[in-house]
């Protein structure tokens, strides 16, 4: 059975994980608005990741034999400066959610909870995987010039339009 220590822990996280799920709708909305489809089926494709990470906990929780406590998800954002400062707060919150993965993880060895220590770790290499994929666009998004015509744009949101998940 999980500890109740952990089990706090991971109910943090999986608001944390909606939280994300929700902030990222809002960002697919945004793009949506301005009929970029490529940047949309990126938000949308993490927003469904977000969900699964936010379950992945939940079932991992009740399958300890612990509970679920789900509590209220803050409202996100709904406007940015520019796309770049969109990319730029994808970059950030991803690394925001590795430091709380981190965290659980040394709580988790702490208390000596082996069992989660092994589940975190899928985490853990997930968030290597979500912390590149949002620097790449950041940076793409540096290289095109966002005062010339937003050719660099449309050229960006037709490979986003591409992206397959994780
Ligand atoms: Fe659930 Fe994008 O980390």
């Amino acid at each position: 059975m999980i500890g109740k220590i952990m089990q706090d822990a991971m109910n943090e996280q999986i608001n944390k994980e909606l939280f994300s799920s929700y902030l990222y709708l809002s960002m697919a909305a945004y793009f949506e608005e301005r009929s970029l489809s490529g940047f949309t089926h990126w938000m949308r494709m993490q927003e469904s990741e977000e969900r699964v990470h936010a379950m992945k906990l939940y079932d991992y929780v009740l399958e300890r034999g612990g509970k679920v406590t789900l509590k209220a998800i803050e409202a996100p954002k709904t406007e940015w400066k520019s796309y770049l400062e969109l990319a730029e707060e994808v970059a950030a919150h991803e690394a925001k959610v590795t430091a709380s993965i981190h965290t659980l993880y040394e709580l988790a060895l702490t208390e000596k909870d082996y069992a989660s220590q092994v589940m975190l770790q899928w985490f853990i290499t997930e968030q290597v995987e979500e912390e590149k994929n949002a620097a790449e666009i950041v940076a793409n998004l540096k290289l095109i010039d966002e005062r010339g015509t937003g050719t660099g744009v449309m050229i960006l949101d037709h490979e986003l339009s591409k992206r397959g998940a994780g």
